[in-house]
């Protein structure tokens, strides 16, 4: 199992905030799957919603996690933009990459973080708050699926957050080797 912590949630739950602070905590390089893509294609994510279309940036973010698969990263940071547990051959990928956290946040959290912020293309309707209930209602099973564990952030400060996201890596990581260990005696004997 590869030493990656991987952070999924909905829009304003804390990834990059919560991201920062285990780079800050731990040296490893942090990736953020929309700022990589946007680097890659030269646009921003709102651009490319407007230009190419959703499902345009839903391929990047399949080829970001398979070319990080392919080459098999190791302590690395990685945040993920809110949809990107919609695809399965994603939330496969995910979970092989390391040690998935889900960043939960309510509804009225999610609104007031995401309230002033224009570049989320899904987000921009009349009725924000309507789309954001169906879209956590489509989408909670999902990032329940694909994380090993979850968090609610509301009332921590990302410090903390990351502190416990450290902690339960590490024990997480150790369960994997012991596992693997006897996965291997097994096969031996
Ligand atoms: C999206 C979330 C965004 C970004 C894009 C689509 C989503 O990332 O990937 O606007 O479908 O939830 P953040 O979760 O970092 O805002």
């Amino acid at each position: 199992m590869p030493r990656n912590i991987i952070l999924i949630g909905f829009m304003g739950c804390g990834k990059s905030t919560i991201g920062r602070s285990l780079q800050g905590k731990l040296g490893y390089p942090w990736i953020d799957t929309d700022e990589h893509i946007e680097q890659c294609v030269g646009m921003s994510v709102k651009e490319i919603f407007a230009k190419r279309g959703e499902q345009a940036f839903r391929e990047l973010e399949s080829n970001i996690l398979l070319d990080m698969t392919e080459r098999r990263i190791q302590h690395h940071i990685i945040s993920t933009g809110g949809g990107i547990i919609g695809r399965q051959e994603n939330r496969k990928m995910l979970g092989k990459l390391g040690f998935v956290v889900w960043l939960v946040a309510s509804t009225q959290v999610i609104m007031e973080r995401t309230a002033r912020n224009r570049d989320r293309p899904l987000l921009q309707t009349d009725d924000p708050k309507t789309r954001i209930e169906a879209l956590l209602q489509e989408r909670r099973p999902l990032y329940e699926e694909t994380a090993h564990i979850s968090i609610e952030t509301h009332g921590l400060d990302s410090n903390e957050v990351a502190s416990g996201i450290i902690e339960s890596a590490r024990y997480f990581f150790n369960q994997a080797d012991a596992t693997q260990v006897l996965d291997r005696d097994e096969s031996v004997s």
